[in-house]
């Protein structure tokens, strides 16, 4: 059977502000606990709110191992004043620019899960060019433009050990809207190529695989 959160998990995660639904964020759970069997290291790329960083929080915490997450918090471009996905509460008022952190920072005191969790706050690229060590699990859920969700991809995936888990959120194989952008779907498509990644699982936009060769 799936691993599943806790009832006061599963509170904090529905109060806390993001994108991730609750069927998605179930499977983001099981997979993290899955996952963190392996003792390493489970990381998101995304951090926005900490929406989905508490569950992967709780699943490292009763696994014994850290959770990362990664974000500079000023937002992706659908997040941006004017876009469908901007969150006035989001913006500085002194800088004038978004800056989740203080949300994020709330969201996991609220969870109990301060002492859980690793913030990384930087661009993506530049942490995983200084990111050295293996991990259990990699959680890409960053920038959804192809310069972004590529980087991503090809920052992070070669630090997955044998046998880790690739998680791909907002994989849409048909274009929904026109703030729905696809890639997502095209680094899924890129990494079930590669040969390196198989299938384990599909629920909504999440799709959850596991690292299974070498030639990323
Ligand atoms: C869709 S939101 C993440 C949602 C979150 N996982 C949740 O469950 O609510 C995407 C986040 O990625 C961040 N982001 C976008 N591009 C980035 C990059 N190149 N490096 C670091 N963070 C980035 C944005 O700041 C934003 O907070």
């Amino acid at each position: 059977m799936s691993a599943a959160p806790k009832p006061e998990i599963l509170a904090a995660f529905e109060a806390a502000k993001g994108f991730m639904p609750l069927g998605e964020g179930l499977a983001l759970y099981a997979a993290a606990a899955e996952a963190a069997a392996l003792g390493l290291p489970l990381l998101e790329v995304g951090t926005y709110c900490g929406r989905s960083t508490i569950l992967l929080a709780d699943a490292a915490r009763q696994a014994g191992v850290s959770a990362l997450t990664v974000d500079h918090h000023r937002g992706s471009e659908e997040q941006q004043p004017g876009w469908d996905y901007h969150d006035p509460e989001t913006v500085d008022p002194v800088v004038g620019r978004m800056d989740t952190l203080p949300t994020f920072r709330r969201t996991l005191h609220a969870a109990g899960l301060e002492d859980h969790v690793i913030a990384l706050v930087g661009r993506s690229p530049q942490v995983a060019a200084v990111w050295g060590g293996p991990l259990g699990l990699v959680f890409i859920d960053g920038g959804h433009t192809d310069e972004h969700a590529t980087a991503d991809y090809e920052g992070w995936a070669p630090h997955l050990a044998e046998g880790g888990l690739l998680l791909i959120h907002d994989v849409f194989p048909v274009k929904i809207d026109e703030w729905t952008g696809q890639a997502p779907y095209r680094v899924y498509l890129r990494a079930l190529e590669s040969g390196a990644f198989t299938e384990v699982s599909a629920t909504e936009s999440l799709r959850v695989l596991r690292r299974t060769g070498t030639g990323i």
